[in-house]
């Protein structure tokens, strides 16, 4: 397993230019299944959840490529709508190529995605959608097999403005014959860019980004090429741990609209931020501030995948914060690893009581899940000493070589990969 080794206390510095979304790229990838032909989308990350959607394309029989920051898929000679047990449960978030599936093929067979680090992550809001549309379901062992001759339009409502289920339904509803409407729909910006690649297709969707999105089903769509926004969630990892370290970062190709929420609780914290265009400037040259009270919840509020790396910043502030998780119930396990870190946080139920310490120290730590991962790079660039990180393939999922990133903003971090029981420094 690939560790990282980061010496802290160095203010970070310089200018980074912001990866694509993770979590645009991959509903569209699986989207892409929906027209025969060769799709293009531009500004895609090397990621290791790339990977395995791209291996899933693959499985699937379509032809895949990943040059630079370019996919090409061709989903011509796509052939069956089995997605493969063992690449389900490499990523989870594979559940959503159920309603391209379902569209194309008719049929669709995945595998229960199961529960992770951070929650029991149901999917019972996907099945009701899509059985809305007129699929069947039907459970074999652990896998779910959905069937339709043919997807009508319906009027749908999430009882959780969960982003999967609102992405499998549109996906699906775009080639169902007639209107559907999804209300209590996720707002995310992911959601949007869906929208504008499915529209790019030859779909006819409106609304994403608002609670309520109607899709009007066509029948057929087209191949196009299309550019996917950039990581909102890597832009806000960039400004807290700038934030973190006191140091000052320029980060270019953002989208501050958003961002917002995380804006707004930096600056009550006491960091500067200035924004013109797509450039975000973060600075910090002060102890930040407490902050009464972050609570995640659905977008537009305070993401939960910002939670973990903003109580990092929590902990180094002259004061008691309180952060509450209210989307996943597993989401708050940094808590421990900061602990031994020196940070003092106090758990009851979903709330984290942070009383600010002047110093984190370094530590060994173990990355639990992406964004708790995350968090713990920013501890150890803001804490005294050295700190190593472990089971870094959690952060490999969203973040592209995190320690390159970082290194450019004049951060000590470099990466050890083990080779039979020892480890060497990779270039
Ligand atoms: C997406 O996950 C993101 N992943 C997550 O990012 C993000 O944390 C999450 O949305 C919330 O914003 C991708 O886009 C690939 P949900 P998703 O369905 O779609 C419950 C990261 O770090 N729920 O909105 O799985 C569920 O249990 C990842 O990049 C049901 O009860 O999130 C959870 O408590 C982590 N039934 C809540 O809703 C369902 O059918 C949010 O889930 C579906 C969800």
């Amino acid at each position: 397993m690939d560790k990282l080794v980061i010496e802290g206390g160095k203010p970070l510095s310089g200018t980074i230019v912001i990866q694509g979304a993770k979590n645009a790229a991959l509903p569209i990838m699986a989207a892409s299944i929906l027209a025969e032909g060769t799709t293009t989308i531009d500004h895609v990350p090397h990621l290791l959840d790339i990977d395995v959607m791209l291996s899933i394309l693959r499985e699937l029989g379509c032809r895949t490529e990943h040059k630079g920051n370019t996919v090409v898929l061709d989903t011509e000679s796509a052939h069956t709508p089995h997605v493969p047990e063992t690449l389900m449960k490499q990523m989870r978030s594979s559940i959503f190529l159920m309603g391209p599936l379902l569209a194309r093929f008719g049929e669709a067979k995945v595998y229960l995605p199961g529960g992770c680090a951070i929650g029991e992550r149901k999917i019972d809001l996907h099945l009701d959608g899509l059985q809305a549309l007129g699929a069947t379901i039907e459970e074999v062992d652990n896998s779910i097999i959905c069937r339709a001759d043919k997807l009508r339009g319906a009027d749908i409502h999430l009882s959780f403005p969960s982003v999967g289920a609102t992405e499998n339904i549109m996906m699906a509803a775009a080639l169902a014959e007639g209107r559907t409407s999804i209300s209590n729909a996720a707002r995310e910006p992911e959601i949007q860019d869906l929208q504008n690649f499915l529209n790019a297709m030859g779909a006819k969707i409106m609304g994403a980004g608002t609670d309520t999105i109607s899709i009007d089903g066509v029948s057929f769509l087209k191949p196009c090429r299309y550019r996917i926004i950039p990581d909102r969630i890597v832009t806000g990892t960039i400004m807290v741990a700038a934030a973190a370290t006191r140091g000052q970062v320029t980060l270019l190709n953002t989208q501050p609209a958003h961002l917002t929420s995380l804006i707004h609780v930096l600056r009550r914290a006491g960091v500067q931020i200035n924004i013109d265009g797509d450039i975000i400037k973060v600075g910090s040259a002060a102890r930040p501030r407490a902050v009464e009270r972050v609570v995640t919840a659905p977008y537009p509020a305070f993401p939960t995948d910002l939670q973990s790396q903003v109580m990092v910043l929590l902990t180094l502030a002259d004061g008691m914060s309180v952060m509450k998780e209210t989307i996943f119930e597993g989401r708050l396990k940094h808590v421990d690893e900061l602990s031994r870190m020196g940070a003092d946080i106090r758990v009851d139920m979903n709330a984290a009581f942070i009383r600010g310490v002047p110093r984190l120290y370094g530590a060994t730590v173990e990355a639990t899940d992406l964004r708790a991962g995350a968090a713990l790079v920013i501890a150890g660039l803001a804490a005294k000493g050295k700190t190593i990180v472990e089971h870094i393939h959690h952060i490999d999922r969203g973040y592209e070589s995190i320690e390159t990133m970082l290194g450019r903003l004049g951060a000590r971090i470099s990466r050890y990969t083990p080779v039979s029981n020892n480890y060497y420094y990779a270039e």
